[in-house]
């Protein structure tokens, strides 16, 4: 797809972070966007934010999980725009605590968004959007996390590799059809995930296994602050789609960062590369790897700088970031958080 104005995009949790980013870079193209999200605060900070925009925006209260709710926002969106040319699968929860502590509705919730959510958007979408004609797309928010294990995000790296694995199968499949499929990978975004945690966990799926609190909220809102920008972010999935590329990694060192996240693969596979692997795991970092985290996580590093201690720095303080909640009896004292 290469022309967006006078065209129809639909976007899942489109009102704040990366799918906010999404809704203005693609209405500045000149696209009529519908916005679907689940928190009516973001919904209404999304309205504000296009009141006196020249763009043709439509707001539904969406809960990607929700089956019929996405029924429902699919008609609706019929009604007043037309079937999405461009259909963009962002929303996505996210939660810290190690793997083992997981409960069912910490599985249940994320994976019921970031991988439930992206089964439920093809699954209504994909049908309409075959019947309406070629030349479309769909992109989706996927996530780095999914091309690693995730000890500490154990749900959520788990739906965000089997929603890739998905969308690869869709990009093949659409082919066709004349219908692209695009999937963007970025590390961390500036954005409010974070909420997810806490105001944005439905009272239903209340029983997690993490430690989560004030501190531990305080401190992913500091790393996500300096996160990529959602506009630079959507300026990368729209050149992405404009390209007809599967897998948009908005990185300049994007491909080689893709090529050393999946080598651990060979070396898993015999006892000799195990050992191997174990090796590189304990070796410092090499130069290439620090500027490749840098990139992720959006902070700069200058490989001929000379590196020097942090000045004033206070000692981290231990807020049990990532850690299970105190009162689980079978997790490692290591792994749990003690006041
Ligand atoms: P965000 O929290 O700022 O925006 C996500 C939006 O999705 C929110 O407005 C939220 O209300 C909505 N949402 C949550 N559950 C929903 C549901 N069940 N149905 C409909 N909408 C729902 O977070 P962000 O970071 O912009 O997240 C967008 C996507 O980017 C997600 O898929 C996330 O996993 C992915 N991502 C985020 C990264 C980050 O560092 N923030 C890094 C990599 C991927």
């Amino acid at each position: 797809m290469k022309d967006f104005a006078g065209k129809v995009a639909f976007i899942t949790g489109g009102a704040s972070g990366a799918g906010l980013g999404y809704a203005q870079i693609f209405s500045e193209a000149g696209m009529k966007v519908v916005i679907g999200d689940y928190r009516e605060d973001h919904l209404n900070d999304a309205k504000e934010y296009f009141k006196d925009k020249d763009a043709q925006v439509h707001f539904i209260k969406l809960d990607v999980s929700d089956r019929d709710s996405y029924a429902a926002a699919a008609d609706e969106t019929e009604k007043v725009f037309g079937v999405p040319d461009l259909l963009i699968l962002n929303a996505g929860v996210n939660v810290f605590g190690p793997a083992e502590a997981s409960t069912y509705d910490d599985f249940d919730w994320v994976g019921g968004v970031c991988y439930g959510g992206v089964v439920n958007g093809l699954v209504t979408f994909v049908p309409r959007m075959i019947k309406a004609g070629p030349g479309r797309h769909i992109g989706a928010t996927v996530s780095w996390g999914a091309f690693g294990a995730g000890p500490v995000t154990a749900p959520y790296s788990a739906a965000k590799a089997a929603a890739l694995n998905l969308l690869e199968s869709y990009w093949i499949a659409l082919k066709p059809y004349g219908i692209g499929v695009s999937a963007i990978v970025p590390a961390n975004i500036r954005s409010k995930i974070y909420e997810a945690a806490t105001i944005g966990r439905p009272e239903q799926y209340g029983n997690t296994g993490y430690n989560v609190s004030d501190d531990t909220q305080k401190l992913l809102a500091g790393i996500h602050a300096s996160g990529m920008d959602p506009r630079v972010l959507a300026q990368w999935l729209k050149k992405g789609i404009e390209d007809e590329v599967f897998l948009v990694v908005p990185y300049e060192h994007g491909t080689r960062m893709v090529e050393l996240a999946l080598e651990r693969f060979k070396y898993y596979t015999t006892p000799e590369g195990l050992k191997e692997w174990e090796k590189k795991q304990a070796a410092p970092p090499t130069e290439e790897e620090m500027l490749h985290n840098a990139e992720r996580e959006g902070y700069s590093f200058d490989p001929k700088a000379k590196p020097e201690p942090p000045k004033d720095m206070p000692p981290m303080k231990d807020v049990g970031f990532a850690k299970a909640r105190g009162d689980i009896d079978w997790i490692s004292d290591s792994k749990k958080y003690k006041e």
